[in-house]
């Protein structure tokens, strides 16, 4: 099969001021249909990459490319390729208060429909199916700031997937959840990469990765991307773990003498 990339970084840099660069000659390709998820530390640089294929920031230099055309601000600046660029691609927030703005969740899951201006019929059946694919009718009328973080996320997951994305990025999607609502929304990404969505996440939680992708992009502490394929391969590599601070080296001593254990971050 022929297949070309969704995304392709080829040598980006970025950086959010002048002179501090936080990613240098960053090149990788994300194909169509892929579930990728990107695993580093605090700080590594998740959010930024993901923000960057989200046509929210831009790189200074080197080629990004998405849908087989360059992504850059100017094009950006014209309101329909942006509006039709958000559309194909969703991006959860990692924290749902920066993703909610109106005062009724009904609204907040309509006001994108809203915006591409489809008729009133349309938005409703695209709001009320939304609705009961993810099991919030009851939430219809609460205002979205008295909610749950739990159902905070899911108001903010059913206002990007009532767009139907065709990519969808989730950023650190299951921090602050409970155990049961962290099961739901792994079964969701799964169910929807599934159904041909192009599934990219981030995480800094070894005990999610392998439930959230099988290719992982590992980035360092200082912003390198220092591993880049199966999700099972690189959990089994303690020391490359250690090295990016995702796993502690630990001395302790047996009966036997002196060992030294790799323990995972709580
Ligand atoms: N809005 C911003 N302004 C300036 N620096 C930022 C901003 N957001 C992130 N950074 C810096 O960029 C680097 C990567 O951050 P981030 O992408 O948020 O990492 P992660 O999501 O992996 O925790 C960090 O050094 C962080 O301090
Ligand atoms: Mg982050």
């Amino acid at each position: 099969m022929d297949k070309k990339p969704l995304f392709k970084l080829r040598e980006v840099s970025f950086g959010y001021r002048q002179g501090e660069p936080v990613f240098s000659n960053l090149s990788l390709e994300i194909m169509p249909g892929e579930s990728v998820c990107i695993l580093g530390a605090n700080g590594a640089g998740k959010s930024t990459l993901l923000k960057m294929l989200a046509g929210l920031v831009f790189p200074f230099a080197g080629g990004l490319e998405a849908f087989e055309e360059q992504l850059t601000e100017k094009r950006m600046e014209n309101d329909r390729f942006a509006q039709e660029y958000h559309r194909r691609v969703g991006f959860v927030f990692q924290n749902p208060d920066a993703q909610l703005f109106t005062t009724r969740v009904w609204d907040e899951i309509a006001f994108g429909p809203l915006q591409l201006g489809l008729s009133p019929e349309e938005i409703t059946t695209r709001v009320e199916d939304v609705i009961k694919m993810l099991s919030i009718s009851s939430l219809k009328d609460r205002s979205p700031y008295h909610l749950s973080q739990g159902e905070k996320k899911k108001v903010a997951i059913a206002s990007v997937l009532v767009m139907n994305p065709q990519v969808l990025i989730l950023d650190e999607p299951t921090t602050g959840l409970d155990p049961k609502t962290q099961r739901w929304l792994v079964e969701l990404i799964l169910e929807l990469n599934h159904n041909g969505r192009t599934i990219i996440t981030s995480t800094h939680d070894l005990n999610l990765v392998h439930l959230l992708a099988d290719r992982v992009l590992l980035l360092s502490e200082d912003h390198r991307l220092v591993y880049d394929g199966p999700s099972q391969k690189v959990l089994a590599n303690r020391r490359l773990l250690a090295s990016v601070n995702l796993i502690d080296e630990y001395s302790h001593t047996h009966d036997q003498g002196q060992h030294t254990h790799l323990y995972v971050h709580g």
